[in-house]
């Protein structure tokens, strides 16, 4: 071989291969998680979601258009943003349990009863997702991961999704759960199942190599990245997001369910104690955009003050966690009052 060639192949090699998302500590590392219910995103959206390096579309993407599908949705809200930004990564929402209706995932899922879990007494598990997603009353089929062909099936939603070449990653909901509310499976199935589930995770992120697979409040062996969903201005959520750092995770810190995302600074300031190489901040009360809920579109002033490379990990003295940044900046948090404070090099 040639040393030419040779070189020619090392690059195509780390051009496929390189695919995390863009990551930089000059700035606080954000990212976005939306889905706009009434239509395709308006170009002010698009704007913005083109300066966030990682974006998840979710599951809602124009499910007041049509019924379906939500695969052709997300693609083409992908689309819009690599248009205008290729840089960033894009990833696909779905549900690791829930069939939910809105995929083609679910016109096929319907073709194969053989593949839905089904409790002990034979019947098919139905459960219900987040009420604030159209779904039906006596709630959604379950993928039987005790089985490879499960297994399979539900996979290969994401495989597809990524050979179009625009959806970069997935974005598994409900990773981890192994047990349902108001049914029980057979001891053998449960068994199986609780297994399968992690397996797939598993499988799937060595189908997609070294893009993007987000296990949802949940951080296990050999998948790459998790959404922390619940984080909040607490010490407990800066202790999960440092374990999530020690484990080399890729992590999504959620914030927003009980913190304020008009001032940030508490969250913010918690996120920045305990985050690492490739953690990421948001902040939303939900999961929709419109004209009254703009969290996921909104790029705070904070977003663009300076910060750098982490000095080392936080340090704690009393209630109050330090930590300082390479531009200068320092953030605090107070675990008594659960407040942060952050100082901006100027
Ligand atoms: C959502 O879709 C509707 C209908 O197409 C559109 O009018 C609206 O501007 C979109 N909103 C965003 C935030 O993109
Ligand atoms: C494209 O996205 C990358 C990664 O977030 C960012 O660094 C760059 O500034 C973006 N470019 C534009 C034009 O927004
Ligand atoms: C669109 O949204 C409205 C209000 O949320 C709802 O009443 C209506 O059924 C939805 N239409 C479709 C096709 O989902
Ligand atoms: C993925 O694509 C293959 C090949 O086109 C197709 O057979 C399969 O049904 C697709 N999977 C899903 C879940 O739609
Ligand atoms: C299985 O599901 C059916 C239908 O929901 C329910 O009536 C039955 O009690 C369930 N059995 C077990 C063992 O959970
Ligand atoms: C935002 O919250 C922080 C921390 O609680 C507080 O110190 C600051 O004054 C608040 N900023 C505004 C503009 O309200």
């Amino acid at each position: 071989m040639s040393s030419l060639s040779f070189l020619a192949i090392v690059l195509v090699v780390s051009a496929v291969a390189a695919k995390m998302p863009i990551f930089s500590w000059d700035t606080v590392p954000v990212y976005s998680h939306l889905c706009n219910k009434t239509g395709p995103f308006n170009d002010a959206a698009i704007q913005v979601l083109a300066r966030f390096p990682l974006v998840t579309i979710e599951k809602g993407q124009e499910a007041n258009v049509s019924d379906c599908c939500a695969e052709d949705k997300i693609l083409a809200a992908a689309k819009q943003i690599k248009a205008v930004n290729s840089s960033v990564q894009v990833i696909f929402y779905y549900n690791s349990v829930l069939d939910w209706n809105q995929y083609r995932l679910h016109a096929e899922f319907l073709k194969h009863p053989e593949l839905w879990l089904r409790n002990a007494s034979g019947d098919p598990v139905r459960i219900p997702g987040d009420h604030s997603f159209k779904q039906p009353k006596d709630g959604m089929l379950v993928f039987d991961f005790s089985k490879q062909a499960g297994r399979d099936f539900w996979a290969s939603d994401c495989i597809n999704a990524t050979k179009t070449g625009y959806i970069d990653g997935c974005f598994a909901d409900r990773s981890g759960e192994e047990s349902f509310r108001g049914t029980t499976l057979s001891p053998e199935t449960a068994k199986a199942y609780a297994k399968g589930h992690d397996q797939v995770l598993q499988d799937l992120q060595k189908s997609l190599g070294d893009n993007v697979l987000v296990a949802n409040n949940y951080l296990l062996p050999g998948v790459s990245s998790t959404m922390i969903e619940g984080f909040q201005s607490k010490e407990a959520s800066i202790l999960q997001l440092q374990k999530a750092v020690s484990e080399k995770k890729l992590v999504e810190a959620h914030a927003g369910y009980h913190d304020s995302c008009k001032n940030i600074t508490n969250s913010l300031a918690a996120f920045l104690i305990g985050a690492g190489e490739y953690s990421y901040y948001g902040c939303s009360s939900g999961w929709y955009v419109d004209e009254t809920h703009m969290d996921w579109i909104t790029w705070h002033p904070e977003y663009d003050k300076p910060l750098g490379k982490p000095t080392g990990p936080a340090t704690k003295e009393g209630d109050v966690y330090t930590r300082h940044f390479a531009s200068g900046t320092v953030a605090m948090f107070d675990t008594k009052t659960n407040t942060g404070t952050i100082n901006w090099a100027k």
